[in-house]
């Protein structure tokens, strides 16, 4: 690499957080079995009879045994994912740390290098080129499916010719589909290739028990919610535009749900819900025009829309349609592609069609007729990132307040822009947090191929705890199987998570969108921040807080912490619940920093469980110690002054913490509990000052 950025050269330095078992006793450990192999479907058992019986692991330290260098290869396989790059570092420390003469090779633009032996060795030099930076350019990455005896035949020959006794597949759904099969076929022909999948996807739908998010998720949902809120701000600005805004995410919403719950857009349509109410594409126009006529009569000609990239194959006529022109091309490819005419080709779909999908096609855009008929990419999907659903929905919208306002039944502007956040987000510099969970999930991949385990992802669990306390494992791929329908033929596939509509989530999102409706309630959450308070930096997905149920049992401690406390007892309920709005949470650990003397003053904290001390002017004299409801960070609120004391965790402990901005907004309406704060201040800052700091 020749010149980097700024930005770069300090992140190189980062060094990535790991589960403590790893940092106690590196990758040499053994795996114990922890729950039961799956039971499945028919065709799952056939194609998988011997990785089917595995069970998931997690590791214990294990001193004995000798290790032998390991040859490993790497490939990434799909769409890119920030974070990629220290799948990859995590790996070759973990391979290097079991044994110092192990070698990581790294195949080539995804499973077709695999298939053809374009590979490259893996030096430390170049890893360290790569460690902490987005893309997944050291060895590229490509769509080619494994899934052919012919391929595996190939894989098992170029892996022997370079002693490779490991394979690590870093992808999604599919391509961890493919993975199970390797690990299948090197079982049933005595390979001795240990093959082992990494959870890898912007669109945040490979997970399940043990996945809790797969990588990329976090920082790519942090480059589309720092879009989406410029987007805001911009239109509330001028108050002129309606922006329609397609994110990615091939099949499920999480990345539109996660937009909606950080930024508060006015409409997100989420896929899931549209299939589970079967509404039709004519509905779903008729609700956003409906939403544009209602805040036209509040004044408001502008709004911001959310589209979820795969929302298309979620509409039911047109799921239905696409299934039966699968099937149709799937049968008559060569056929269909040799007729000479545009005309040719719709008649002949008609003549194959159902009555209601030929109706459903006909009504199509002749646009979004022909970009249903491209090619599907290799493992059958449409490619739905092509398919330009803002445009549609913009123009049909537009049609029907056209004909509302010939009716009289609408008088407002409609000017509207459209937007596609997809490639943007996909090869940010990865945020710490992906940062830290991709380079533990490549050093669990090592640990696994050290136990000389097969027919495993990595997982990395309890995610929402410090890194430390992350629990590294792996779960067997065949137990994470469905069976669906791809290219007319029932296939075994991993099964994607979509949004659940009772998942919490979803539900938080439901309980506040009327709301986001007809206001301008926005929020601007700012570019990923990798230098500063952990706060900001280590900031984690709405969706990750809200599935593991976290956010429900702060609220409740929360409660319990501010009416602790002599300040916020008193309160009515809605302030509480207010502030219950604000909050956000930090968990720390004996010795950490919480803020510091001299510093710029950003937020204001209550101690929810632990003890921290504040230490006088030397930095390391106690003057005080605060316990459960006592509130800090009052002094540089109030008084507009740098920070006057250091503060640092004297226990583990739970804070929560409220940006200055919105605290000061809340006390300018309670001004009793702004003047406590402030004799609290007074008191405390004459208490330091008498301890002689
Ligand atoms: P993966 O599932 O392979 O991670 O890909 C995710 C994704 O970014 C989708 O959100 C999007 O639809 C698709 O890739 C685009 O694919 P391509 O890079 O081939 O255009």
């Amino acid at each position: 690499m020749s010149e980097i950025s700024v930005l770069q050269k300090h992140r190189a330095g980062y060094r990535p957080k790991l589960p403590a078992i790893f940092v106690k006793n590196g990758p040499r450990l053994r795996v114990v079995e922890t729950g039961e192999p799956g039971s499945q479907h028919e065709i799952i058992t056939s194609a998988f009879p011997k990785t089917l019986a595995f069970k998931p692991v997690v590791f214990e330290p294990d001193q004995k045994r000798q290790y032998k260098p390991l040859n490993v290869g790497v490939i990434f396989s799909g769409g890119q994912a920030p974070g990629g790059h220290n799948v990859v570092a995590g790996l070759f420390d973990s391979l290097t740390a079991i044994n110092s003469q192990s070698r990581l090779y790294g195949f080539l633009g995804g499973g077709s290098g695999l298939v053809d032996n374009k590979y490259q060795l893996l030096t430390s030099g170049l890893i360290d080129e790569y460690r902490n930076t987005g893309g997944f350019d050291m060895i590229r990455t490509g769509r080619t499916k494994l899934d052919k005896q012919e391929q595996f035949v190939k894989v098992a020959q170029n892996c022997r010719d370079l002693g490779i006794t490991g394979l690590v597949i870093v992808g999604g759904d599919d391509s961890n589909t493919n993975a199970c099969m390797l690990a299948e076929y090197f079982i049933q022909n005595e390979a001795e290739i240990n093959v082992v999948g990494c959870p890898k996807t912007i669109d945040g739908d490979l997970k399940n028990g043990q996945i809790e998010i797969s990588f990329g998720f976090d920082t790519a949902t942090k480059v589309y919610t720092e879009l989406l809120g410029n987007i805001l701000r911009d239109c509330n600005s001028s108050q002129k535009y309606w922006h329609f805004v397609r994110v990615m995410g091939r099949s499920a919403s999480h990345i539109a749900l996660e937009c909606a719950l950080q930024c508060h857009p006015n409409l997100t349509i989420i896929s899931e819900e549209v299939a589970a109410q079967s509404l039709s594409l004519s509905q779903i126009v008729e609700q956003i025009a409906g939403l544009i006529r209602d805040r036209a009569g509040e004044k408001m000609n502008f709004g911001v829309v959310v589209v979820p990239e795969g929302l298309i194959e979620f509409i039911p006529e047109i799921k239905a349609l696409i299934a039966e022109l699968n099937e149709i091309l799937s049968a008559h490819h060569e056929y269909f592609n040799s007729l000479p005419t545009t005309k040719d080709k719709h008649q002949f779909l008609n003549s194959k069609l159902s009555a209601a999908s030929a109706q459903a096609y006909g009504q199509l855009p002749d646009e979004l007729q022909w970009e249903l008929l491209e090619d599907r990419d290799p493992h059958g999907n449409v490619q739905v990132s092509k398919i330009e659903t803002e445009k549609l929905l913009i123009d049909m919208v537009g049609d029907l307040l056209r004909e509302w306002k010939a009716e009289g039944k609408y008088q407002g502007k409609y000017a509207a822009q459209n937007h596609f956040f997809g490639y943007e987000g996909r090869c940010a510099s990865p945020s710490n947090f992906d940062a830290d969970y991709a380079y533990s999930l490549g050093f669990t991949a090592g640990a696994l191929l050290g136990a000389e385990k097969t027919g495993y992802i990595a997982t990395v669990r309890n995610l929402m705890k410090h890194p430390a306390d992350w629990i590294p494992g792996g779960r067997p791929l065949a137990a994470m199987m469905t069976v669906e329908r791809r290219r007319g033929k029932d296939v075994p596939v991993i099964k994607k998570a979509l949004v659940e509509l009772d998942g919490n989530p979803f539900k938080v999102f439901a309980l506040q969108r009327d709301k986001w409706m007809m206001s301008a309630d926005y929020i601007y959450p700012g570019p990923i921040q990798y230098f500063g308070p952990d706060e900001i930096c280590d900031r984690a997905t709405m969706t990750l807080v809200l599935e593991q149920g976290r956010e429900i049992l702060n609220a409740l401690s929360t409660v319990d912490a501010l009416e602790a406390s002599d300040f916020f007892s008193q309160l009515a309920p809605d302030s509480l619940t207010r502030l219950l709005g604000m909050v956000q949470h930090l968990e720390v650990r004996p010795g950490q920093v919480v803020i510091r003397r001299g510093e710029i003053g950003q937020c204001f904290y209550v101690v929810m469980e632990g003890e921290l001390e504040v230490l006088g002017g030397d930095d390391s004299t106690v003057v005080a110690t605060l316990k459960k409801g006592d509130p800090f960070g009052e002094i540089a609120l109030l008084a507009d002054v740098p920070r006057t004391a250091t503060v640092t965790a004297k226990t583990e402990g739970d804070l929560i913490f409220i940006n200055t901005y919105d605290f000061k907004e809340f006390l300018s309406e309670h001004k009793e509990l702004e003047q406590q704060l402030s004799e609290l201040g007074k008191s405390r800052l004459a208490e330091l000052k008498d301890k002689g700091n």
